[in-house]
């Protein structure tokens, strides 16, 4: 198989990971025999710096040409002081924009040996295995904004909204989602408040006759927080809105014991993007103490999402499963008697481990 990969390191932690998922990639290219084409291009504060803007054209190009991107993270201090829309973020809204991306998947799993570190009592992530599919080109990050000042008073102004088609779009790959998962969505809005939370209900809800295999309940984003820290396992499909998608899967992340762990798939009309996110965690640059398993988990859904590649998927996850239980943690996930190690060294751990799936496949029951 021939893929084009544009890798969007961008700022930050962002960097040490996309290194690890590049080593996953290339690895997997050279023993599948799959031609792995990688370009690196500037995102971000990166390209701020080079380019004085956030998403330079050239980068845009070679994404709308490609088979799938990788991104590490945007954004830092030192861009901290600059208007919204000049800002490294604008760099990642555009981009999504620019590749009609509007889906954003964040599965958030309790992964076998780090019952541990959740913050939850062990009984309550006992089957956490949820899905965020979070909308990821409307609502309040692409609506109407502004400030005013009127008699000396500043005003400014975000603006929620949604449209029945941006919903229902949304909704059909979230009803496909469940349908091969555990066959439940659970709608989280604000529909008590907002008119575009009403829409977002009444459309989703009218969808459902089309799918009666599929439970669907709603929830109101207050409720769903709670939900989450009470009892996260009663959720498979959670459907939301761009904002309440970007706080709620940070909650969820926490869940499972870091934002280090969880990875993110966009797709939409364009070619797919597929990014941790943790961010650019400005306080952990230059420690090599960056997690790069939600930047490896990325990579598995590329392989499995993007390109059909399962096995090689599994190749990857499995050996990560077994590195993570022979007690292997970056400082994030660290527990009392555990083998603590730096980020790249965690992911050199992980690429000999690979080596030994291979080698042992049947014995692990990798493949076959
Ligand atoms: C995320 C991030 C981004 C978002 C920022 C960096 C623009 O928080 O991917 O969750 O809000 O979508
Ligand atoms: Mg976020």
């Amino acid at each position: 198989m021939k893929k084009t990969i544009v890798l969007l390191p961008g700022d930050g932690i962002g960097p040490e990971v996309t290194r690890a998922a590049a080593t996953v990639l290339r690895e997997t290219g050279h023993e599948f025999h799959h031609q792995f084409e990688m370009q690196e291009f500037a995102i971000g504060g990166a390209a701020l710096d080079s380019a004085g803007t956030p998403l330079p054209t050239e980068t845009l190009e070679a994404c709308r040409k490609a088979d799938a991107v990788f991104l590490g993270a945007v954004g830092g201090p030192k861009w901290d002081s600059l208007p919204v829309g000049k800002r490294p973020e604008r760099g990642l809204l555009d981009l999504r924009q620019g590749l009609g991306l509007y889906v954003n998947v964040r599965p958030v799993k309790l992964l076998e040996s780090l019952g541990g570190i959740s913050p939850l009592k062990p009984e309550r992530t006992k089957d956490l295995d949820l899905e965020i599919v979070r909308e990821l080109a409307g609502g309040m990050y692409f609506g109407e904004r502004g400030s005013v000042t009127e008699n000396g008073v500043e005003r400014a102004f975000d603006t929620e909204s949604y449209s029945t088609p941006e919903i229902e779009r949304i909704a059909t790959f979230s009803y496909a989602r469940a349908e091969s998962r555990s066959r439940r969505i659970c709608s989280v809005d604000k529909a008590n408040v907002l008119a575009s939370s009403q829409l977002w209900r009444r459309t989703i809800t009218s969808m459902s006759a089309v799918y009666p295999m599929i439970k669907l309940e709603h929830m109101y984003v207050d409720n769903a927080a709670m939900q989450l820290v009470l009892r996260p396992s009663q959720f498979d499909v959670i459907l939301t809105s761009n904002m309440f998608g970007d706080i709620l899967s940070d909650a969820a992340a926490a869940l499972v014991g870091s934002i280090g762990l969880i990875p993110s798939a966009s797709f939409g009309s364009g070619c797919p993007v597929f990014e941790p996110i943790h961010g650019s965690a400005p306080s952990l640059v230059g420690t090599d103490s960056a997690n790069p398993v939600g930047s490896i988990l990325s990579v598995t859904m590329m392989l499995r999402d993007a390109f059909g590649l399962s096995l090689e998927a599994d190749w990857v996850e499995q050996s990560l499963l077994r590195v993570l239980s022979g007690g292997y943690r970056t400082p994030d996930i660290s527990e009392p008697g555990a083998r603590t190690v730096a980020g790249s060294v965690f992911a050199e751990i992980l690429r000999e481990e690979m080596q030994r799936t291979l080698e042992h496949a049947e014995r692990y029951g990798w493949g076959v």
